[in-house]
C-alpha cells in the first residue's frame, strides 16, 4: 500500500505537466475547492485567482448553470460514438457558437483541447489546398514565440525554443516571421503598441523564398499569451490578413487563450477587425470545466471538401471524444452564464480600471516593461543574471504565500483573471503584486 493516509496525497507517481516536479513534491501548492474569484487550497485558505485557473475559467469558478449541466447529461447520455453518428447538442452548441463568431466563420470542429485545435487547423489547411488541387502548398508558417499547444504540428510552428529543442526535427517545410516584441520603441504601451505593423512583411520575404504555391497556411495568436503577453501592433494583423489573401494563404488564429470574452468581444478577432480562414479555441469554450477544443472554419473550406460520393467520408480526421456530450453540455452552459452575465464583452468596462492599476507598477524594482489588452496583463521584469526565470518564479511563489494565483512565463507575470472580476479584485491583485516586487528587490 504506498497510499498515504495524511491530507497530504503521496506524490512519487504523478509526473507533472509544464512543472518543476522536484521544487513541487518539497512544497507543494494544493487547490482542492474553487468559487467565484478564489480557489481553496488543502490548508483552507482563500487564494484570488489571477489567471482564470489557466486562462479558461473566464466566467469564475463553480457556475451553477455549468455544474448543472454536466450533473444532468452524465446520467442522461454519458457518451455517443462522434464517428457516423451525432447526439442533438453537439448540433445545438455549433449553431449557438456560430452566432458568436466573426461573420463568415460558420462551421464547427470539435476536439478536446487547443492543442488538438491547432494539430485540426494544420491539417485541414494542408488537406483544403489538396482538395482544390494545389497539392504542393504543404509548408506551414508560424512566429517566433509563438505557443500553439504541445503536439507535433503546433510545436512546430511554435516558437518557444524550451518547447522544441528536445522533440528532434520536427515538421518538415515549416518557417517562422519575427515576433512582434519590440520593447525599444513600444515599452509600457498601453492597449495596442503604436510601432510594428512591418513585422507582417517578413511573410512577403518567406513567400519570396519558398513561393506562396508551395505555402498552406500562416497560424498566429492574435494576442500571444504564453511568451510573456505580446500585444499585436496597431495594424499588423490587417496587414497579415492582406498578405495571406493576396497569396492565397490561409490565416489562421489560435484563440486559445483570447476566445471568449477575453479582449472584450467574444473572439480577438472581432477586437482587432480581422477574421481569420480558421480560428482555433478551447479553455473557455467550457469555462474550463470539461476538456474541449475546436476550430471554426469558412463556409468555403468546408465546402471545399464536400464533394464526390455521398457515402464517403470526407475529412479523415476526428477524436474519439470530438463533441463529448459532457463537454458540449457543459459549454452550452458556459455560454448560457456568459450571455447572462453579459461577460463576452465586459472586458470592455473593466479594462481601463485595469490598465491604470497594471501602470502603476511602472517604476518598482526590475520592472523593465508592461502590457495589456482586455483583461490580460504581463510585467516584465529584468532577469537575474544568467537565472532566466527565477526572478518571476519567486514572484509567483510570493503572490501564492499572499493567497494570489499569477502565472509567469520566462520573466513575464502574467494576469487574465477570471471576467467577473470587480475592481477590488484588482487592486488586492495588485498590492499584492506590489508587495512581491518591493519584497524581491
Ligand atoms: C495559444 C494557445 N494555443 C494552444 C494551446 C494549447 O492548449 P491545450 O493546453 O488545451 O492543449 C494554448 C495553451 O495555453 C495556447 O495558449
Amino acid at each position: 500500500m504506498s497510499r498515504n493516509m495524511d491530507a497530504t496525497p503521496a506524490m512519487d507517481a504523478y509526473w507533472m505537466p509544464f512543472t518543476a516536479n522536484r521544487q513541487f513534491k518539497k512544497s507543494p501548492r494544493l487547490l482542492t475547492g474553487a468559487d467565484g474569484m478564489y480557489f481553496t487550497d488543502d490548508k483552507g485558505r482563500q487564494i484570488l485567482d489571477g489567471i482564470a485557473g489557466l486562462w479558461c475559467v473566464n466566467a469564475g469558478h463553480n457556475r451553477p448553470r455549468i455544474v448543472e449541466a454536466i450533473q444532468k447529461q452524465a446520467a442522461e447520455l454519458d457518451f455517443a460514438p462522434p464517428f457516423q453518428m451525432g447526439h442533438p447538442k453537439a448540433f445545438e452548441l455549433a449553431e449557438r457558437l456560430v452566432e458568436l463568431t466573426p461573420a463568415g466563420l460558420n462551421k464547427v470542429f470539435y476536439t478536446n483541447s487547443g492543442s488538438e485545435a491547432v494539430e485540426t487547423a494544420l491539417k485541414m489547411a494542408i488537406a483544403y489546398h489538396r482538395v482544390r488541387g494545389e497539392g504542393a502548398r504543404t509548408r506551414l508558417i508560424g512566429r517566433e514565440r509563438g505557443y500553439h499547444g504541445v503536439n507535433f504540428g503546433g510545436i512546430s510552428v511554435g516558437g518557444m525554443v524550451g518547447n522544441r529543442k528536445m522533440f528532434g526535427t520536427l515538421l518538415s517545410g515549416v518557417d517562422h516571421i519575427r515576433h512582434t516584441h519590440d520593447p525599444a520603441r513600444n515599452a509600457y504601451s498601453v492597449g495596442q503598441p503604436a510601432y510594428g505593423a512591418e513585422f507582417a512583411n517578413d511573410l512577403e520575404n518567406i513567400i519570396n523564398l519558398h513561393d506562396a504555391s508551395t505555402i498552406a497556411a500562416v497560424i498566429v495568436e492574435p494576442v500571444a499569451g504564453s511568451t510573456g503577453v505580446l500585444i499585436p501592433p496597431v495594424g499588423y494583423l490587417q496587414r497579415l490578413s492582406v498578405i495571406c489573401d493576396k497569396h492565397g494563404i490561409l490565416l489562421i488564429f489560435d484563440e486559445v487563450i483570447t476566445g471568449f470574452g477575453r479582449t472584450g468581444n467574444p473572439f480577438a478577432a472581432q477586437t482587432f477587425g480581422v477574421t481569420p480562414d480558421l480560428m482555433t479555441v478551447a479553455k473557455g469554450l467550457t469555462n474550463g470545466s470539461v476538456p474541449m477544443g475546436a476550430v471554426f472554419a469558412k463556409q468555403g473550406i468546408y465546402d471545399t471538401f464536400m464533394h464526390g460520393p455521398e457515402h464517403v467520408i470526407e475529412l479523415f480526421h476526428g477524436y474519439t471524444y470530438s463533441g463529448h456530450p459532457l463537454a458540449c453540455a457543459a459549454a452550452l452552459g458556459a455560454l448560457d452564464t456568459y450571455a447572462e452575465d453579459g461577460l463576452l464583452t465586459r472586458a470592455t468596462e473593466m479594462q481601463g480600471y485595469f490598465a491604470e492599476a497594471l501602470h502603476s507598477l511602472k517604476g518598482l524594482p526590475n520592472v523593465i516593461d508592461i502590457r495589456n489588452i482586455g483583461l490580460i496583463g504581463g510585467v516584465e521584469l529584468s532577469p537575474l543574471p544568467g537565472e532566466p526565470a527565477k526572478r518571476a518564479f519567486s514572484i509567483f511563489l510570493d503572490c501564492w504565500e499572499q493567497g494570489l494565483l499569477v502565472r509567469t512565463t520566462g520573466d513575464t507575470v502574467a494576469l487574465s483573471p477570471p471576467l467577473i472580476i470587480e475592481r477590488s479584485h484588482i487592486d488586492r491583485i495588485i498590492e499584492t503584486l506590489r508587495g512581491a516586487l518591493l519584497r524581491a528587490a
